[in-house]
């Protein structure tokens, strides 16, 4: 049984048409890549899944069970609920000023009693050794740098162990050289337990980590497959138009 399961999901806003129904799945351990242009309704997949909008139509099923289902009228704690089997890595990190590095990676977890105070700080600085960050749990986010404050947002989502953990373009707001470290970490996590979507236009780094290759464009998904189908054989002329698009800039 997949992991997870999208059916047909729509949105959207006014009468701009964001998702004109988007239906995949996903089998637990594998990395999703999803690729295409600005406003093909990329961020706004991100944002249902993560019950950040609400989609007209359509349905999200997660081991089995139906998290969404239009129609259905669901309770802030019921979404709440939901929300806990993703995790989402923005593009801008969005950490708490306020709260350093460790507490940015503890506080979710503390406010929903998830251990003890010193379980959560073990938890903490194990999650920050992993992305390389053990030298800077006192700091504050202000004192990182971009690539360090990125490691830091997926420590903090590590720290609530979503089953699929999701990235929104997780690099473009870095210079190129801190980008590297970044997809270090996103590609170090790959494994049985990690499964994950991520958004991005770094297509070398799409192609050596994804099992899975999304094409989005005008709300729809204009191609999936293996990294080979897709960038190597794309059956689409949008597709093909796309990558070749994408090669020319760079
Ligand atoms: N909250 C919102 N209210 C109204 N329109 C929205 C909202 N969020 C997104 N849109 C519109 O939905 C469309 C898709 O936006 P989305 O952010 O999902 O695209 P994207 O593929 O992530 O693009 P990019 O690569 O630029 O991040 C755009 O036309 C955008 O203007
Ligand atoms: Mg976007």
């Amino acid at each position: 049984m997949a992991l997870l399961q999208v059916e047909n999901l729509q949105k959207c806003f006014g009468n701009n048409k964001v998702l004109k129904g988007v239906s995949f799945s996903l089998e637990k351990g594998q990395v999703l890549a999803i690729i295409g242009s600005s406003g093909s309704g990329k961020t706004t997949l991100l944002r249902c899944l993560n019950f950040l909008e609400t989609p007209d139509s359509g349905e999200i099923i997660v081991n089995g069970k139906t998290l969404f289902s239009a129609g259905t009228k669901y309770t802030d704690d019921q979404i709440r609920e939901n929300r806990l089997h993703f995790g989402l890595v923005f593009q801008n990190f969005n950490l708490f000023p306020q709260y350093n590095v460790l507490q940015n990676v503890t506080l979710a977890p503390s406010l929903l009693n998830k251990g003890t105070a010193e379980e959560l700080d073990e938890l903490g600085k194990k999650l920050l050794a992993q992305v390389g960050l053990a030298d800077k749990l006192e700091s504050y986010p202000c004192q990182l740098s971009g690539g360090q404050q990125q490691r830091v947002a997926i420590a903090r989502a590590l720290a609530m162990h979503p089953e699929i953990l999701c990235f929104d373009e997780p690099t473009s707001a870095l210079d190129p050289e801190l980008t590297g470290e970044v997809l270090r970490v996103i590609r170090s996590l790959k494994g049985e337990d990690s499964t994950m979507i991520v958004v991005t236009h770094e297509m070398d780094f799409a192609r050596s980590v994804a099992d899975v290759i999304i094409y989005m464009a005008d709300g729809v998904i204009e191609e999936i497959g293996t990294p080979e189908e897709v960038f190597d054989n794309p059956k689409s002329e949008k597709t093909r138009a796309f990558l070749h698009g994408f090669r020319e800039s760079f």
